[in-house]
């Protein structure tokens, strides 16, 4: 029975969209090998000819690897042969990429380079006169960068990057990726127990950040006083949160005062240096599953990858920039521990979205209520659901559930 969206638009989400099989095929052909653009990696991660790592577009697994002329290219991991992973390290540098199974090479640029036994085995067997090893590269996607991000797509149809996202998501792209060159200062990987939009949306949801995250609340970082907006983008598919924190120590110690005398026996964790115009932090969902955060000084890319209707991965970038002083460098690694798997403010999270999965499957024909402020566009406070609105006026657009 085709998905039903309810006549109150974007003000309801049915639940069904979380939970069913359908509908998760229906975004893996006509969202991630669709028209979008979709984050692969840092291009610092495979600086030199030959580096590559291992990562997803939506659920398919590719390989982000550099050419000897420098060029970025992203192939499919699947041998065209007998359609096996081809890499199975999450990252390294290779003259050659070999599938295990009968050994087909392919060159850096995916092109088939060889295999073992072509002309047979003394004299017997072989390829056929049909085998044309033209016919035989990697799948390669489209591939752009910008300011040293790479993203890959399966459509060449599809507009540059830059129009992609619009001027003012635009602006908040190079805000943190300016062209200054990025360099990754750790990863983490986990597993969510939630379909890939519960994780988009909870980053385009700003008040829950003031009720949900104690932490923030507690030491000044998110709270529902402090100045906040949600910028989205014209078409609704992509938006950004911008808060502005209110962390210095007499103002922290002041509130924590208040609230049952909480203090941090090690203030780094919030000790902040500012460095960027428009808010303290700012956290970008880029569309389809990019989440761009920079929170304090902690800057990351969350890659949220696409695991069946009930889970995503989740993959952490954290990263800084080559020039900058060692002593940021290590206030950036401190303050991911309120990130990731078990961060100090990210585990509340992890925790709700999966509750939130179990209340989707439990009641199927539900919805879910989107009432907080009007329409889908950008809004300067914080006590608004228009973000999440805005993506799903473009999701029922790209997934025909009008
Ligand atoms: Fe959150």
């Amino acid at each position: 029975m085709p998905l039903q969206w309810s006549k109150k638009g974007t003000r309801r989400v049915p639940s069904k969209i979380y939970t069913c099989n359908h509908v998760y095929e229906k975004e893996l052909s006509n969202i991630f090998r669709g028209n979008t653009w979709n984050y692969v990696g840092l291009s610092s991660e495979v600086e030199k000819p030959g580096d590559y790592i291992q990562t997803f577009v939506g659920d398919v697994p590719v390989i982000l690897i550099r050419d000897r002329k420098g060029t970025l290219n992203v192939f499919v991991n699947r041998c065209p042969h007998r359609g096996a992973k081809i890499c199975h390290n999450q990252k390294g540098n290779t003259k050659v990429l070999v599938c295990p199974y009968h050994e087909w090479a392919f060159s850096l640029e995916g092109k088939f380079s060889g295999m073992p036994f072509r002309k047979g085995i003394d004299g017997k067997g072989g390829m056929s006169e049909f085998f044309h090893s033209t016919e035989h590269s990697l799948q390669a996607l489209n591939v752009t960068e910008r300011h040293g991000v790479v993203f890959a797509s399966f459509s060449y149809d599809i507009e540059p990057f830059d129009t992609y996202l619009d001027p003012v998501m635009l602006s908040y792209f190079d805000r943190v990726c300016s062209g200054r060159k990025l360099k990754v200062i750790g990863k983490m990987q986990h597993k969510v127990n939630c379909n890939w939009k519960l994780q988009i949306e909870n980053v385009k949801d700003p008040f829950h950040a003031a009720l949900l995250h104690s932490f923030f609340k507690n030491f000044g970082i998110w709270r529902s006083d402090q100045k906040t907006s949600v910028k989205v983008c014209s078409s609704g598919k992509s938006s950004v949160l911008v808060s502005t924190a209110s962390f210095t120590k007499a103002e922290t110690e002041k509130k924590a005062e208040k609230k049952a005398e909480l203090s941090l026996l090690d203030q780094r964790l919030i000790d902040h240096q500012r460095e960027y115009e428009h808010g303290t932090g700012a956290i970008m969902t880029l569309f389809p599953n990019l989440i761009l955060l920079q929170q304090l000084n902690c800057l990351a890319m969350r890659h949220v990858i696409p695991d069946g209707t009930d889970s995503c991965i989740k993959i952490w970038t954290f990263f800084g920039y080559e020039d900058e002083p060692e002593e940021l460098t290590k206030r950036r690694l401190l303050q991911a521990n309120l990130l990731g798997p078990s961060g100090l403010v990210t585990i509340d999270d992890n925790e709700i979205l999966a509750v939130t999965q179990e209340g989707a499957k439990g009641s199927p024909d539900s919805e879910i209520v989107l009432e907080a402020g009007v329409g889908e566009s950008s809004e300067d406070h914080m006590m608004t659901e228009s973000a999440i609105r805005g993506f799903y006026k473009y999701y029922r657009g790209v997934m025909n559930l009008e």
